[in-house]
């Protein structure tokens, strides 16, 4: 039962005052946006009946989530990243855009300033016992198969403890432990070493597992390692692959998971030669394929705030 508050011109007159519609000044891109989220809620408030204790209660979960530093974190649990990867998915079908492999979510976790190394990286600094050694390693090429060079491969992934280093609650990893880039050579191939991870949780006590209780939803992700790909003169790929076996596998609370970013895991031995902690080791062999700059452009690059620090 509506009260019909909405499509009174009161009501109209004060959403293009608030947005200053009328105004010269100010940025004419944001007062668009800013006015249609506004009248979509204001409409919400309306058709709902949503009290104003129901709303009160909504701006100050928006303070607890600053407090906590969380609204990246929610926006991916909301759906909110996967929906924007929707988007540019729908945008290059109707471009007429190809092969590659599939994007999916960064989530909140990147740190940049990793070192670059070439061909093989090791990027776990810290010890971490309950981690078997693991090697990630493949090719990079275009949608042509030809491998690309100079491909910059960086990745980021938790720990054990499903914790990443910069963000992690207990403190104990060093600065970029368990991330890393590797530049390919002319056969296109990039190799990790590194430790296995576990699946993400959100911080149990923060303010976007708060929200998801209230949805009875969980906030966990499978074990996972997250992936940025560019070259010259390809699209930089944004992507993940999601560890075979991970009973999580197709119930990420983040919903990054795709058919073709499943990665399957071999049991190998020689780890000692390679330099790893253990003669058994984990094997995962995942390949990229870049899509091509459209007009000589990349039109996939998201620029956000991204935590910056120095190796
Ligand atoms: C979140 C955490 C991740 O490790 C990730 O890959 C995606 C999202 C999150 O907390 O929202
Ligand atoms: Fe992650």
């Amino acid at each position: 039962m509506s009260i019909d508050a909405f499509a009174t011109a009161e009501t109209q007159d004060l959403l293009r005052a608030a947005c200053n519609l009328d105004g010269q000044n100010g940025n004419p891109r944001f007062k668009q946006i800013f006015h249609r989220v506004l009248s979509d809620l204001f409409k919400a408030i309306d058709d709902l009946d949503i009290t104003p204790e129901e709303v009160w209660t909504g701006i100050n979960y928006l303070n607890r989530l600053g407090r906590d530093g969380e609204a990246a974190l929610l926006a991916a649990g909301i759906g909110l990243e996967r929906y924007l990867d929707i988007c540019m998915d729908t945008a290059d079908r109707k471009a007429g855009i190809q092969g590659g492999t599939p994007r999916t979510i960064e989530g909140p976790l990147y740190v940049a300033g990793a070192p670059v190394r070439d061909r093989v990286a090791r990027i776990d600094i810290d010890p971490d016992p309950d981690a078997d050694p693991l090697v990630i390693h493949g090719i990079v090429t275009g949608v042509d198969g030809k491998p690309v060079a100079g491909a910059v491969v960086e990745c980021w992934h938790a720990n054990s403890k499903g914790f990443y280093s910069h963000f992690d609650p207990t403190g104990e990893q060093s600065p970029f432990n368990l991330r890393g880039a590797v530049r390919t050579g002319a056969d296109g191939k990039y190799e990790l070493h590194t430790l296995m991870p576990v699946g993400y949780g959100c911080p149990p006590q923060g303010a976007t597992q708060q929200l998801l209780d209230l949805l009875a939803r969980h906030g966990n992700r499978p074990a996972h390692v997250h992936f940025f790909v560019s070259s010259d003169h390809h699209r930089k790929l944004t992507t993940q692959f999601n560890i075979a076996g991970d009973p999580l596998i197709w119930d990420d609370f983040a919903y990054a998971t795709r058919e073709e970013l499943i990665a399957g895991v071999t049991a190998k031995t020689g780890g000692i030669a390679l330099g790893l902690k253990a003669d058994n080791y984990r094997d995962i062999e995942f390949n990229f394929e870049l899509t091509p700059l459209v007009q000589g452009k990349d039109n996939q690059i998201v620029n956000r705030l991204r935590a910056v620090a120095r190796a």
